[in-house]
């Protein structure tokens, strides 16, 4: 039988009491490791407990799922590869009560026997427990599957995800509906200045005097905060949504609020701003992956 334990919000990322943070996070870099092939997006304990502080427009409760052998050791004892698996339920406090977002990883030495399983099921709890009657999960993928009767294409008519992943199978022999797929590019750095070059000058013709150009490095400066939610927001709204039932507006606030204060890997933004309305136009962001090739 799979223990789940709820990672508990501590004072630092580093005290005793966050042990269950620390394996939350090994548990979660080593999934993210198979699935990708890189550590990209490996993430650091400071910026999980971060976003697991309780804020005005969400909640967040992260689940770990403790090997056998360790059931009945304190969890400020445990060591990392106590921790099999992972959950997470985001919470919106806003807006969208009736929704939730729920994930689970488990790590590859421990798949197929059920924890998996056993995590998606406290999640739905979680989220039920708190009201919630839509939910949302994701599943990623290095490929995009051909068209076929090895994969499941999106309502919407774009993209497609395999049929045997162990994530789809997961989510599809309980029920889940496929309603979106999102796909992202990767941009190997440096470009050639050449090719820059011209997109830069056909983006000038194109943009005229009309617009700058913005950047930055790290959180979003304050007096960009709104207009960069609002961006979000509508680019948030912009793809085809399928069937999913989720309000943009805190999305748009979240990721503002994020970029803002959040501790994290470096991540650049470049913005177009319309300068006749003050408003943001397109947005560029490249995730700086620490000692890899940076990705757009
Ligand atoms: C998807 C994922 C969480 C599954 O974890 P898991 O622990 O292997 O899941 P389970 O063991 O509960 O179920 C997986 C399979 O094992 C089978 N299984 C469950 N208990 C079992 C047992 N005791 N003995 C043998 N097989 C068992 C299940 O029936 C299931 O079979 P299926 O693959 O034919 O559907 C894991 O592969 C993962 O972390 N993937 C990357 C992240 C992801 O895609 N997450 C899903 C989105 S929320």
């Amino acid at each position: 039988m799979t223990t789940v334990r709820e990672v508990p919000v501590t004072a630092t990322a580093t005290e005793p009491a966050a042990a269950l943070l620390r394996a939350y996070v090994d548990a979660w870099n080593d999934v993210s490791h198979n699935t990708w092939g890189h550590d990209d997006f490996v993430r650091e304990p400071v910026e999980m407990l971060e976003a697991m502080r309780d804020k005005p427009y969400e909640k967040l409760v992260r689940l770990v799922a403790i090997d056998d052998a360790h059931a009945d050791t304190p969890s400020d004892e445990l060591p990392l590869e106590a921790v099999t698996g992972t959950g997470v339920v985001l919470l919106p406090q806003q807006d969208n009560l009736t929704w939730a977002y729920v994930g689970t990883t488990v790590r590859p030495a421990h798949r197929g026997r059920g924890v998996g399983g056993a995590i998606l099921e406290s999640c739905v709890r979680v989220a039920r427990d708190h009201g919630r009657s839509t939910l949302m999960a994701e599943t990623e993928h290095r490929v995009e599957p051909p068209e076929g009767p090895e994969s499941l294409t999106a309502p919407t008519g774009s993209g497609r995800v395999p049929l045997d992943d162990a994530g789809v199978r997961l989510l599809t022999k309980r029920g889940w509906d496929l309603e979106q797929v999102a796909r992202r590019s990767v941009l190997d750095l440096p470009v050639d200045p050449d090719a820059l070059e011209e997109h830069r000058a056909r983006a000038a013709r194109a943009a005229g005097d009309e617009y700058r150009t913005v950047g930055w490095d790290g959180p979003v400066p304050d007096e960009w905060v709104d207009a960069m939610a609002e961006l979000y927001t509508e680019m948030s709204d912009a793809p085809p949504m399928g069937g999913l039932r989720v309000r943009a507006g805190p999305l748009g606030r979240r990721t503002g609020a994020l970029a803002r204060g959040a501790a994290g890997p470096a991540r650049h933004r470049v913005v177009d701003d319309g300068r006749a309305a003050r408003a943001v136009g397109p947005a560029r962001r490249l995730h700086d992956a620490p000692g890899g090739p940076a990705r757009a």
